[in-house]
């Protein structure tokens, strides 16, 4: 069975766009492959967070993978800084990552506009970190979104450059491209993050939903109910289709083309099949939230297995650079 490595930041608040976009997909590619699935709280360090909410996020967010269907009798899952050999093998693998590749990746540069106050070094070398997560597990495939396919360009330049200069030791990460969903936030515009304001949370309650719904982004050329409405670029219409039955969804379109249904009618039914689908989840998270013991439990277990790949990896990596063992 080939390796698959993917992460997932706490940044507080696990979205309809992570669900859909990346966990429903790594809910699947268990059945095919050995997965590890990694809770990287070291990169979510790069960004503005609250210290007394990190441990608390990650608990959160493990309850909520875990209701959506990890398995962690057939995956990995684990926590990044409970397995220190990728700080370690981040080190290393910055000494052969130019410092001109990194910043030119495009989300340093977002990100450094986006917060001028902190334009860390911790944000220019995340990449190198993210690189290290992969190659510690030598996965051979990464399931990413468009927004982190420039990132896996860099391991995979890392992962070269490592072998030219050290001899074979890791195998080039594949991307592993699904039928891409990006979801976009709610104001329809620019991708579904917490940090936007734009997310629709898998933990939001039913009037939550239906208040953030009534407001989301539709076909800005409907202006009035009579007016035929264009569900190919209306955000809620395009929704619809991963929470209705392919046949409601023809219908909600049909009713916004021919303008016998408003964007109002439209939004109910999709806020309603959101509830409907959503329930499960929040409810199979909360029963794991009861038991914090037990995910701990699962999260030990998954860093202790982590550890023992981690470690032979690294014992080669440093027989491989020539250092002295201690
Ligand atoms: N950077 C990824 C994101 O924000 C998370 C991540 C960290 C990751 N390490 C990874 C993804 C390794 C895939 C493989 O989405």
């Amino acid at each position: 069975m080939e390796t698959v490595f993917s992460g997932i930041q706490p940044s507080g608040g696990f979205h309809i766009g992570n669900w859909l976009g990346a966990v429903q997909n790594w809910v699947k590619l268990q059945d095919d492959y050995r997965c590890i699935f990694c809770i990287v709280d070291l990169h979510a360090l790069t960004q503005h967070y609250e210290p007394a909410e990190m441990s608390e996020r990650v608990i959160t967010l493990t309850s909520e993978l875990l209701a959506c269907g990890i398995d962690p009798a057939r995956s990995i899952l684990f926590v990044q800084s409970h397995v220190p050999e990728h700080t370690e093998l981040a080190w290393i693998l910055a000494t052969v990552t130019p410092h001109g590749d990194l910043s030119r990746m495009t989300q340093f540069k977002d990100k450094s506009e986006r917060a001028p106050d902190n334009i860390n070094a911790g944000l220019l070398t995340y990449p190198v970190l993210m690189a290290a997560d992969i190659l510690l597990y030598k996965a051979t495939r990464v399931p990413v979104g468009d927004d982190q396919v420039q990132h896996l360009e860099l391991a995979r330049e890392i992962t070269r450059k490592f072998n030219a200069r050290f001899g074979e030791t890791f195998p080039e990460p594949q991307p592993l491209f699904t039928k891409a969903t990006r979801i976009l936030g709610l104001d329809g515009k620019t991708k579904m993050s917490k940090s936007v304001g734009n997310s629709l949370l898998i933990a939001d309650p039913p009037e939550v939903i239906r208040k953030k719904i009534g407001n989301a982004f539709t076909d800005p050329t409907r202006v009035r109910k009579v007016d035929p409405g264009h569900p190919e670029s209306c955000y809620v219409c395009g929704l619809q289709g991963y929470f209705a039955s392919p046949e409601e969804t023809a219908r909600l379109h049909e009713g916004c083309r021919s303008a016998t249904a408003g964007c109002v009618d439209s939004k109910r039914a999709l806020a309603e099949n959101m509830i409907n689908a959503l329930a499960p989840l929040r409810e199979k998270a909360a029963e794991w939230k009861a038991h914090p013991d037990k995910i701990r439990q699962v999260l030990g277990d998954g860093a202790q297995t982590a550890r023992v790949i981690a470690a032979d990896t690294m014992a080669r990596v440093r027989e491989r650079l020539g250092l002295l063992a201690p």
